[in-house]
């Protein structure tokens, strides 16, 4: 694991602090802040540049804005929570550059902190574009990334700003490549990977990284939809990503060749058309007007047998529609059995850890990361460019 330079190596009283942070959090319909959980995970940081007396302006994004100013994703809300969380006012500029943003930036005092209104109301953000990120870096004299959801993207905040000034990791990032590093490279054996979600195409590179590197990968959810059909299998009215057929069979295929096994559902939870409650079929008998909403117990017991005797696990994605409580019992089963199981469990990508905290599971996990398509980038192996590009310590 490289180190990275990070608080500890830097004077902050009275210095002009960017900070970046991921506080791209779920919105309920009114906007307002559903799940703060990227916002506490920032805290450390946050109390510590507020303790050392730095004036620490924030950048973040909120959702995908696509370089245009749309009220839908201002920060607004954002700032209001994280100002009731630090128990002092974090005043939000209502641009990311310009005079207005500069002035507001100077008059920010020790301890204290200002919000900018969200990076991807520029389009330079997402280009990466060189004249948005020297203003950028104009309003601070230091940089500290804390934003690890977001450093798989080459943006202006993210590469643009550390190229143009004194940059060190954050207390957030510092933990996550800490412990998703558990994941990379060797870990303990046996490793078991369960994974679920929608769409194999999202995950390919994922299970391919797993090939041979894990001992076993359990798979449920919708993903595991183009591995059954590719065997004949009939789904009913299941959707099914089309297309998948040859790379699920390569993937398998390779994968059992270097002793990795893939182990799929037996037994499902399907709801039908004129029928009051789900009921559980084997996978080869879903009738053709019934859709799949949940690995059945079976599967569920099955699952929970893989990964007893495992030294290390790595959870990503709901194996069932787990939003839905009458669908959610075969996410949670599995889950639940891992608080009994010794061993280093990390559960990582999409919304993984939120799904992990409201089935109540989180028990079970050593760490639960707060990134989505970052972490999985870094578990598979791969350079973010948001990390490569901070000075090693
Ligand atoms: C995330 O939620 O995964 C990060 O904030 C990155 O968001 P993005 O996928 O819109 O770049």
């Amino acid at each position: 694991m490289v180190e990275k330079r990070g608080l500890a190596d830097v004077a902050l009283r009275g210095r002009r602090v960017l900070l970046r942070v991921d506080f791209n959090v779920p919105q309920d319909a009114s906007g307002q802040v559903a799940d703060d959980r990227r916002i506490q995970e920032a805290l450390p940081t946050l109390n510590h540049l507020r303790a050392a007396g730095a004036r620490t302006i924030v950048l973040t994004h909120l959702g995908r804005p696509d370089g245009h100013r749309d009220p839908r994703y201002s920060l607004k809300p954002v700032a209001r929570r994280l100002s009731s969380i630090l128990g002092q006012p974090v005043p939000l500029a209502d641009d990311v550059v310009g005079i207005h943003a500069l002035e507001m930036s100077t008059r920010v005092e020790n301890g204290g902190f200002l919000m900018l209104e969200n990076l991807r109301f520029h389009p330079g953000e997402e280009a990466n574009d060189p004249g948005f990120a020297a203003q950028l870096a104009h309003l601070g004299e230091l940089f500290v990334q804390d934003a690890f959801g977001v450093l798989h993207r080459a943006h202006a905040s993210t590469v643009g700003v550390p190229k143009r000034l004194a940059s060190v990791a954050g207390y957030l990032v510092e933990k996550e490549v800490r412990e998703l590093s558990h994941l990379v490279g060797q870990p303990a054996r046996p490793y078991v990977v369960v994974i679920g979600g929608a769409k194999v195409s999202d995950k390919l590179p994922l299970l391919e990284s797993l090939s041979g590197r894990a001992d076993a990968v359990l798979i449920g959810g919708l993903l595991a939809m183009p591995f059954l059909a590719a065997g004949g299998t009939r789904l009913g009215q299941t959707p099914v990503e089309s297309g998948m057929e040859e790379a699920v069979e390569r993937f398998a295929r390779q994968a059992t060749e270097l002793g990795t096994s893939i182990v799929l559902p037996s037994d499902f939870v399907i709801d039908r058309p004129g029928e009051s409650s789900p009921r559980v079929v084997r996978f080869d008998q879903v009738p053709d007007d019934a859709v799949v909403r949940d690995i059945g117990p079976e599967t569920r017991s099955r699952f929970t047998t893989a990964l007893a005797g495992s030294r290390t696990v790595f959870w990503n994605g709901p194996l069932g529609q787990a939003e839905d409580p009458r669908f959610s019992d075969g996410t949670r089963t599995v889950l639940s059995a891992l608080a009994s199981i010794p061993g280093y469990h990390v559960g990582a990508g999409g919304d993984s850890a939120r799904v992990a905290q409201e089935l109540g599971v989180i028990g079970g996990f050593q760490f639960l990361s707060t990134g989505g398509g970052a972490a999985l980038e870094f578990v598979q192996g791969g350079d973010l460019p948001g990390l490569a590009v901070l000075p090693n310590a």
